[in-house]
């Protein structure tokens, strides 16, 4: 049954790839807002106290944060990409939004999103090697 709140609604009205495209939608959304929340406060303490932003620094500095941020890499992409695709299928496609082609565009917007981040993960990943495990 659909649900009658709007936040709730996405849970019950797509099946299978389309609750997919949904819940990681939500899923990187409210991820790259998380992290914006932390960054702006630990940014802040640069101000606020000197002593804790140093500690803030190091813990970014860690493998897992490290790990973590290049998720968040491809958070943003396909956050970003999968985003243009609703708007485009909203404003000026609606007829899309019939199942084959829904189904097809999350595939083509998956490969995007996996394309665009791979350079970057192999350059952060570099780095997390470079750092950490190289010496010097
Ligand atoms: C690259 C630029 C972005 C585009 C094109 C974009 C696009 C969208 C669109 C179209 C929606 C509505 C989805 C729907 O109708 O089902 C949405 C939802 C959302 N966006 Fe973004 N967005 C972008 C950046 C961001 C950023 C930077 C954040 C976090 C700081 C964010 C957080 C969210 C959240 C939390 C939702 C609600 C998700 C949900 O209700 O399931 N977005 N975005």
């Amino acid at each position: 049954m659909a649900s009658r709140h709007p936040a709730l609604e996405g849970y019950t009205r797509y099946r299978a790839v389309g609750q997919l495209a949904f819940l990681l939608h939500r899923i990187t959304g409210l991820g790259i807002l998380l992290f914006l929340v932390i960054h702006i406060i630990d940014t802040s303490f640069v101000y606020f106290a000197p002593e804790l932003y140093d500690e803030a620094i190091q813990i970014y500095r860690s493998i897992p944060f490290m790990i973590g941020e290049i998720f968040l890499v491809w958070s943003v992409f396909y956050h970003g990409f999968n985003g243009i695709r609703i708007i485009i299928f909203d404003l000026w496609k609606p007829e899309w939004w019939e199942k084959d082609i829904a189904v097809k565009s999350v595939y083509w917007t998956l490969a995007l999103s996996i394309l665009a981040w791979l350079p970057a993960a192999y350059i952060m990943g570099r780095a997390i090697i470079e750092n950490h495990f190289m010496g010097g």
